[in-house]
């Protein structure tokens, strides 16, 4: 199996996020022999997207900036599941994942104008052959719960993809990720990632009931707002 995971927290290799992909990748290795890349993107000279959408018209397919995001589009093409994992930045995603995101234009197809009622499909199609392959998007707030505060890049994703067309593990209290004597909770709820990867790499369906167990707080609400409070009167 071919694993293509892109890094987007400017954290790097310390981002809480790239904690959860690490343990998906290690079921993932436990369940089939995989190659597996990972991309930094903070690392990555990305030239933002000009708009001028020749990837649509004159070039299409293919981008007139010629950067590092050639050869992303090239691994983008034989990885047979691709990772996104950022943190949430103002409810979307940071800035240099979204100029990542943009650049990825010459992939979809040139819109021509239709205007159809949407429902659960993308908005647009994919321009290359992508069937067979799998789009994670992993990611870790701050906040205390998922529900509502993940809902504008769900919507992204449900336009870009399609609902239905990637897995979505999206994980509440991500800064608990960065305390070590939590430790015992933490490496409990690394294993439900590990046991998501498991199933890629045998090509399983994750279900439902444990992409919501991969959502659920660390911490009771209760023993996260003493840590939350007690780090940032520590600062004071
Ligand atoms: C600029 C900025 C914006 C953020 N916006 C949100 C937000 O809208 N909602 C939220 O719950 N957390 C927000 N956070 C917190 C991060 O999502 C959280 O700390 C995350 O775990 C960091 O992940 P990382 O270590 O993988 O980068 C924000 C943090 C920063 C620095």
């Amino acid at each position: 199996m071919n694993v293509l995971v892109i890094n987007g927290s400017p954290k790097g290799e310390r981002s809480n996020t790239l904690k959860l992909t690490n343990a998906v990748l290690e079921g993932i290795k436990e369940s089939t022999d995989a190659h597996i890349e990972t991309l930094t993107v903070k690392d990555m000279d990305i030239t933002p997207c000009l708009g001028c959408m020749s990837c649509w018209g004159q070039t299409a397919g293919s981008c007139v900036i010629k950067d590092v995001m050639t050869d992303v589009y090239e691994k983008i093409m034989a990885a047979d599941l691709v990772i996104e994992s950022f943190p949430l930045f103002f409810f979307g995603m940071p800035g240099p994942m979204k100029s990542f995101t943009d650049r990825c234009m010459p992939l979809m197809e040139t819109y021509r104008g239709d205007v159809k009622t949407i429902g659960d499909d993308a908005f647009h199609e994919p321009r290359f052959d992508m069937s067979g392959k799998k789009l994670v998007v992993i990611s870790t707030c701050g906040y205390g719960r998922t529900e509502e505060i993940y809902d504008s890049l769900i919507k992204e994703y449900n336009f870009i993809c399609g609902a239905g067309k990637y897995t979505a593990l999206f994980c509440p209290e991500g800064e608990m990720f960065a305390i070590p004597p939590l430790k015992p909770q933490i490496d409990a709820y690394l294993k439900r990632y590990k046991d998501i990867g498991v199933l890629l790499g045998k090509g399983e369906e994750v279900s439902e009931e444990m992409i919501k167990k991969a959502s659920e707080p660390i911490l009771p609400n209760r023993a996260f707002k003493t840590l939350v409070n007690n780090y940032w009167e520590s600062c004071n």
